[in-house]
């Protein structure tokens, strides 16, 4: 009936401080995605099926507050709809879970515009976008709403909370290699202590928001300017502040670390940290020794990606 998919992202600049009123840069990475299928079924109610996560379910079946419920509820709602019978969902996605590339608001937003494509209604990106941050809440708790922006409107994004989305473009592309520690780590959880310790020394935590926000604002202006060579040593400088909010682990440092050994200009964590996806910044030359070390530093899987 109906079909929609939409890619992975990662945080170039500025993870948790955005959730401080901080702006951050955000890129979809295309290699990786959420696809949704939209087909008949000869049950009534409406079936989903994920493999990836192990589920298999009626509608009925799944706690009314299960982020795939919600968005299947929300997206009616939205379209002034009653909700479809005798259909059936199939989620699949290449995104792993739980790393910081997004997978969360990927399927929200596959499910959302291919349930709307089943329904014959027509949502704007701003729709979607709104839906996918209602889910985004039960995943993350206090999302800022970079990640339903950025995998909505799959262009890179300078967000900052409550002001206009802006799309930014690459005055000279770049490429980014992603490296994934393989261990999953809750966001909510480190969202959640970067509040506690932000309440126990708000001005010393605002400091340090302050500080990767003036970073994203230089990155943004040297990724226009078609200079990204100097985007390296404020990755390098955002990974040392994020450090010091205490959201890196062993394993990411030790990524970030060979990284830089292998010759990338920059490195940093990248989004909800202790676990997930970091990133390098690779210069002209084949990003392929930079991936390469990544691995044999233990990372379990790395993406190529060009920002453009
Ligand atoms: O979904 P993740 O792990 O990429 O993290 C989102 C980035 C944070 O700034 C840590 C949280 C948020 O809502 O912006």
């Amino acid at each position: 009936m109906s079909q929609a998919s939409a890619p992975g992202k990662i945080i170039l600049f500025g993870e948790h401080a955005v959730v401080y009123g901080q702006p951050a840069l955000a890129v979809p990475v295309t290699q990786v995605r959420a696809n949704v299928e939209i087909g008949a079924s000869a049950r009534p109610g409406i079936w989903i099926e994920a493999p990836d996560v192990h589920l298999r379910s009626s509608l009925e079946a799944l706690d009314p507050s299960h982020p795939i419920a919600t968005t299947i509820r929300n997206t009616c709602s939205a379209l002034e709809a009653d909700q479809p019978s005798g259909i059936e969902i199939q989620i699949r996605s290449s995104i792993p879970v739980a790393s910081g590339l997004g997978s969360g608001a990927a399927v929200s937003v596959a499910i959302i515009r291919a349930l709307a494509g089943t329904l014959g209604g027509a949502l704007t990106d701003e729709q979607v976008s709104a839906i996918a941050y209602e889910t985004e809440k039960l995943h993350h708790g206090t999302p800022s709403g970079i990640d339903n922006s950025v995998v909505t409107y799959a262009r890179p994004v300078y967000f900052a909370r409550g002001e206009d989305l802006e799309i930014f473009h690459a005055g000279w592309p770049f490429t980014i290699v992603i490296g994934d520690t393989g261990i999953s780590a809750s966001t909510r959880e480190s969202v959640g202590d970067v509040r506690k310790l932000w309440e126990g020394d708000r001005s010393h935590y605002e400091t340090l928001f302050a500080a990767i926000g003036s970073i994203v604002r230089t990155a943004r202006q040297l990724i226009e300017a078609g200079t990204p060579r100097g985007l390296g040593p404020l990755m390098d400088e955002n990974h040392a502040l994020l450090q010091e909010m205490t959201v890196s682990s062993t394993e990411l440092d030790r990524l970030v670390g060979a990284a830089r050994s292998a010759g990338a200009w920059g490195a940093k964590m990248s989004g909800g940290g202790r676990g997930g996806n970091m990133i390098a910044l690779v210069g002209e030359d084949d990003p392929e020794p930079i991936a390469d070390a990544l691995r044999d530093a233990g990372a379990a899987n790395t993406i190529i990606t060009r920002v453009s």
